[in-house]
């Protein structure tokens, strides 16, 4: 379920212009040499104000972001606008998606299923499977477990890497739900697709003080 504390954040302050660099890789090995980029439809799942929806329709590509915070999606629409580019952006919970079965070629996760609670992350992932198309990919960048704050903090009721509230680390702030991935969930998390590949990327930040890891997943809907 969205935890609209995501609002505020987006009401209060700037948030990132640029696409993830991760996210540039992915698409320049994966879609930029297809025939016709108006032809491949990607979904970003929690678009937030819209980098990597700018960044996206700047390449010509057909998108789509669905996001849970009414002024992230405005912010989007208004960037989106003043470049001249097009995407189709939507406010909504990204558990249940308004989309068709096998609809999308691609769909993107920078960083938006791990603001969910692992129960629910487990049917986001359902739910994104069901509107890719078979051998369509998912691009997931989701916190990793090990990361400066991970287990310093108040747990969410029945889930073992999902805090509430933060003593220390990365994410001391504002009781913002953060879900860190271990490694042995991953096959659980992304049944149903093959992984195609399965690595990381860790930054320090404060002098080293933090480090955050990201997982960088990439797997395909079964044909
Ligand atoms: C860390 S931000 C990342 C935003 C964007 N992907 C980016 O890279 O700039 C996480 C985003 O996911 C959105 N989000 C998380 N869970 C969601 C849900 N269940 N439904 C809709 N949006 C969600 C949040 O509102 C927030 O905008």
């Amino acid at each position: 379920m969205w935890d609209s504390h995501w609002e505020k954040v987006f009401q209060d302050r700037e948030w990132g212009r640029y696409p993830a660099e991760d996210l540039v890789r992915f698409m320049g090995r994966n879609y930029y040499n297809v025939p016709n980029r108006k032809q491949v439809k990607i979904l970003e799942v929690g678009s937030g104000t819209g980098a990597n929806l700018w960044y996206l329709a700047k390449e010509g590509f057909d998108v789509t972001g669905i996001e849970g915070s009414k002024t992230g999606v405005e912010r989007s629409i208004k960037r989106l606008k003043e470049d001249g580019l097009s995407a189709r952006v939507m406010v909504g919970d990204v558990i249940k998606l308004p989309f068709e079965d096998d609809y999308f070629d691609c769909v993107v996760d920078i960083e938006c299923i791990y603001a969910n609670s692992y129960g629910d992350s487990k049917k986001i992932i359902r739910e994104i499977r069901r509107t890719l198309k078979p051998g369509g990919k998912l691009f997931s960048k989701t916190l990793m477990s090990g990361t400066s704050g991970d287990g310093k903090g108040q747990r969410l009721e029945g889930e073992e890497n999902t805090y509430i509230e933060f003593d220390e680390g990365a994410f001391r702030r504002d009781g913002r739900l953060t879900r860190f991935t271990a490694e042995k969930e991953i096959g659980d998390l992304y049944n149903e697709f093959n992984m195609v590949s399965l690595d990381y990327s860790v930054r320090t930040e404060k002098n080293r003080e933090i480090e955050i890891k990201e997982w960088l997943i990439i797997c395909q809907k079964k044909t």
